[in-house]
């Protein structure tokens, strides 16, 4: 497995990789777990080669968020990829991805509007930004995301198609279902924050969701089940309910009630220093 952390030495690797067939990349922040391991099996599965960046990207932090205090474990990440056969890994420094005089930002309206964008002006241009700029650089023929990212991922979809990009073309951006601890939280960096109270009080997330989306599919009323399942988080220990919605799930336009379009419950709430995020298919009512 190469580390690299140069971009002249990382075109030359890739390209070399390439001769043996499709590269795929996992991009990553970093402090992975079990949902970043499934990516990297995933992307296995569609090519000869995979590349992991590992990049904490601060244009997605925003002034009062975590970018210092989030988590950076590198020898363990290097061994946890090691150990799943990846064939370079891509660790790029904060100057060498944005030098000094460094002023393009792409900014995707619509899917970036509300939902994680209301409450993190200026995310999803820092994600766009640098999922472009690592997509230009490794040039993969598959890039493969987490699905909990719900709306990143239709963020990055959006940009692909919008701009042309054919390395990775947008039908080679692919979706990896949430991986879930057994009592059905979903897998994150950020769950390391957690006192073992609120670990124990956070699975309230999953167990409110699935229960919402079995109610809207029965055919229940979408804003009154949707003021139901903010009540139970914050019965259950959550802080504060940023967002719950239903909405297309692609378009992610806002709806009132599952149609012909797949729909998704997407919600974002707080716990003790975290903010958790997760997001469940919901099939049409009856
Ligand atoms: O999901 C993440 O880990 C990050 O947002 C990403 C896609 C690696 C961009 O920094």
């Amino acid at each position: 497995m190469q580390t690299i952390e140069g971009l002249d030495p990382l075109r030359s690797a890739a390209s070399q990789l390439r001769r043996d067939g499709p590269l795929a990349l996992v991009p990553t922040m970093g402090a992975l777990h079990e949902g970043h391991l499934t990516l990297v099996r995933a992307a296995r599965r569609h090519a000869a080669h995979v590349a992991v960046s590992i990049f904490v990207n601060p244009l997605q932090f925003g002034a009062n968020e975590d970018l210092a205090a989030y988590p950076r474990p590198r020898e363990r990440d290097l061994d946890l990829l090691r150990g799943e056969g990846v064939s370079l890994v891509w660790t790029p420094t904060a100057e060498g991805m944005y030098p000094a005089g460094f002023a393009t930002n792409i900014s995707v309206s619509g899917v970036s509007d509300g939902l994680c964008g209301a409450a993190r002006p200026g995310h999803f241009d820092g994600v766009a930004t640098v999922v472009c700029k690592l997509f230009n650089q490794v040039r993969p023929d598959v890039a493969l995301f987490g699905e909990k990212d719900w709306q990143q991922l239709a963020v990055i979809r959006r940009m692909a198609r919008d701009l042309d990009l054919v390395r990775p073309h947008v039908d080679r951006i692919l979706g990896v279902p949430t991986v879930r601890e057994a009592d059905g939280l979903a897998m994150s960096s950020r769950n390391a924050y957690l006192t073992a109270e609120q670990r124990a009080q956070a699975a309230t997330l999953p167990r409110a969701m699935a229960d919402a989306v079995a109610a809207i599919e029965r055919g229940a009323d979408v804003p009154a089940t949707l003021a139901t399942l903010s009540t139970a988080l914050i019965a259950g220990g959550f802080t504060a309910v940023d967002y719950a919605e239903l909405r297309d799930a692609d378009s992610l336009a806002a709806i009132d009630r599952p149609g012909a379009v797949p729909a998704r419950l997407l919600v974002a709430a707080r716990i003790g220093r975290a903010r958790l995020i997760d997001n469940l298919a919901v099939a049409p009512a009856p």
